[in-house]
């Protein structure tokens, strides 16, 4: 519960020495005795991947100083107490053998308890969950660490069936959602809205992020926050226009208010709810102006994101696929083999592109290193079909896609059966075939004007591009606009004139 909250990943310290050796812990201690399944243990927390992670240890491992010392020099150690008498209720619910504490566990568990209670005080912070369900002792860990690292875990996110209770967002939030929730699905989100009661109706999409109707906005919702109790904080619902707009105004009003996102397309779940960055269009330019500011929460609610029509499903899987080829982790052959479709595919891989995502921010919060950068897989010519063709993002990103894969073999960075593997996923499994063919050509200077817009500018004359090594494996390249413009050519995307 922690790591999806915080969107990363999980380790299972005794889960994954009963998967390396074939036997359980039970097995191990009985057959190699304490000391050696503690030199195990110890050896696995010494090869941990430094990538931000949440991991489970057993009780035992934390009482070698070692270990203990390499944990908490590497991140942030919570100890989860509970009293003697819910310990051994507990205890008497489960089936696991827990041989330390045989033959009987009321004599042995308060007296392993009192051994082990100097090693169990020298955490960063121990928490007692006697009275806490998992949801709310996981809540709490996570608080503590943002506390500690709020740069780090760069918001709370939360994977719910249903919608927060509206209750929730009293005088304090200032609520600004997306007004077509009040119709979708026969008007069932109606009665949730109207129990806000500071909420502010926005009509979705670019003409709400343009620049020059902002202060309209900002005028409308600073008369509806006179009614605010202090401090305030905003509350977008809806999708990534509304989120982008909340984001601004939230990161600007009183130089900066709390921000919660519950986004309800599959395209702000997966990306733009995510990551922190915002942004307002001036004239027909998008995205010109904006700021990077995590926000505090991210709820990801089922009830929401169904509302949608199928076919939104469908386009949502074009950025779904980029963060699978960008991460490459376990997950992504579980996404390719699986016979989920639809929304219901896309709510089962949700906290894996999301966790992906928070490890390419997490590794350049503010683009500074150009990591966020590889991002933009696809992103290049998709804003070009994207603002040509109409196509929806979704659909523009597939097409970037086939193009990046094209150019990453073109230029060499990529195996032509790599490429005929992502291709055929693309087009086969998930139904986004290569369509340049179908696409009208776009006009060669209005191609050049519209790359020249693009922020991955990075001269006048060229621009950064994402190309793919290998699934999982992504790097930038600079391409002039001029070689990008005849690969563009050459693959039917673009007219000569
Ligand atoms: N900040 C970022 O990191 C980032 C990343 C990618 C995209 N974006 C931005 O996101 C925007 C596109 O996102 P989007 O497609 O979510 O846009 P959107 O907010 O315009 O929503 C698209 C449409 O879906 C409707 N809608 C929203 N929720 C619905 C629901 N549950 N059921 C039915 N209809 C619903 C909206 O009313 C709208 O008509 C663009 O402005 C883009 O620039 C931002």
């Amino acid at each position: 519960m922690c790591a999806l909250r915080l969107g990363v990943r999980f380790i299972d310290t005794d889960q994954v020495i009963a998967q390396e050796s074939g036997a359980s812990i039970a097995q191990l201690l009985e057959r190699e005795g304490e000391a050696a399944l503690r030199e195990r243990e110890r050896q696995l927390i010494e090869r941990l991947s430094v990538e931000p992670c949440v991991v489970a240890v057993g009780g035992g491992l934390i009482t070698m100083e070692p270990v203990r010392k390499l944990l908490r020099a590497r991140g942030f150690v919570v100890g989860l107490d509970a009293s003697v008498p819910v310990l051994l209720s507990r205890l008497a619910q489960s089936k696991e053998v827990r041989p330390l504490l045989l033959p009987d566990p009321s004599v042995t568990l308060p007296a392993l308890l009192s051994r082990r209670e100097a090693a169990y005080r020298d955490v960063d912070v121990r928490i007692c969950v006697d009275d806490l369900s998992a949801e709310q002792a996981a809540e709490r860990v996570c608080l503590l660490y943002r506390q500690e690292q709020p740069v780090l875990t760069m918001g709370e996110v939360c994977y719910s069936d249903s919608l927060p209770d509206a209750g929730l967002y009293g005088n304090r939030s200032i609520v600004l959602f997306d007004q077509v929730l009040a119709t979708v699905g026969r008007g069932v989100l109606g009665p949730w809205l109207s129990r806000i009661p500071l909420r502010y109706e926005v009509a979705a999409g670019e003409s709400l992020k343009e620049l020059s109707g902002f202060s309209t906005h900002v005028e409308q919702i600073l008369t509806l926050a006179q009614r605010a109790e202090s401090p305030v904080e905003v509350v977008a619902i809806g999708g990534g226009s509304v989120g982008d707009f909340a984001g601004f105004f939230a990161s600007v009003w009183k130089r900066g208010v709390p921000l919660v996102q519950i986004p309800s397309t599959w395209l702000s779940a997966i990306d733009s709810a995510h990551g922190g960055k915002n942004a307002l269009n001036v004239g027909k330019i998008k995205n010109q102006i904006g700021t990077i500011v995590f926000a505090k929460q991210i709820h990801l609610c089922r009830e929401l994101l169904f509302l949608q029509p199928k076919e939104r499903a469908r386009e949502a899987l074009g950025e779904l696929i980029k963060m699978a080829i960008i991460d490459g982790g376990a997950w992504t052959q579980e996404l390719f083999s699986s016979t989920l479709s639809g929304s219901e595919l896309l709510w089962r891989f949700l906290p894996d592109a999301v966790r992906a995502k928070y490890s390419v921010v997490r590794a350049d919060p503010y683009e500074k290193l150009g990591l966020r950068h590889h991002l933009n897989l696809g992103h290049t010519i998709g804003h070009v079909l994207e603002s040509v063709h109409q196509l929806p993002h979704g659909l523009a990103v597939a097409q970037g896609l086939h193009f990046a894969l094209q150019v990453s073999r073109k230029r060499g960075f990529l195996a032509e059966t790599d490429l005929r593997y992502l291709e055929a996923i693309l087009s086969e499994r998930f139904g986004l075939p290569d369509r340049k063919g179908q696409l009208p050509k776009i006009p060669q200077r209005r191609f050049l004007e519209l790359l020249s817009q693009d922020k991955k500018r990075t001269s006048n004359a060229a621009i950064r591009f994402v190309v793919v090594e290998q699934l999982g494996q992504v790097r930038t390249v600079e391409i002039s606009l001029a070689e990008l413009c005849a690969l563009a050519i050459e693959q039917g995307y673009v007219l000569t004139e």
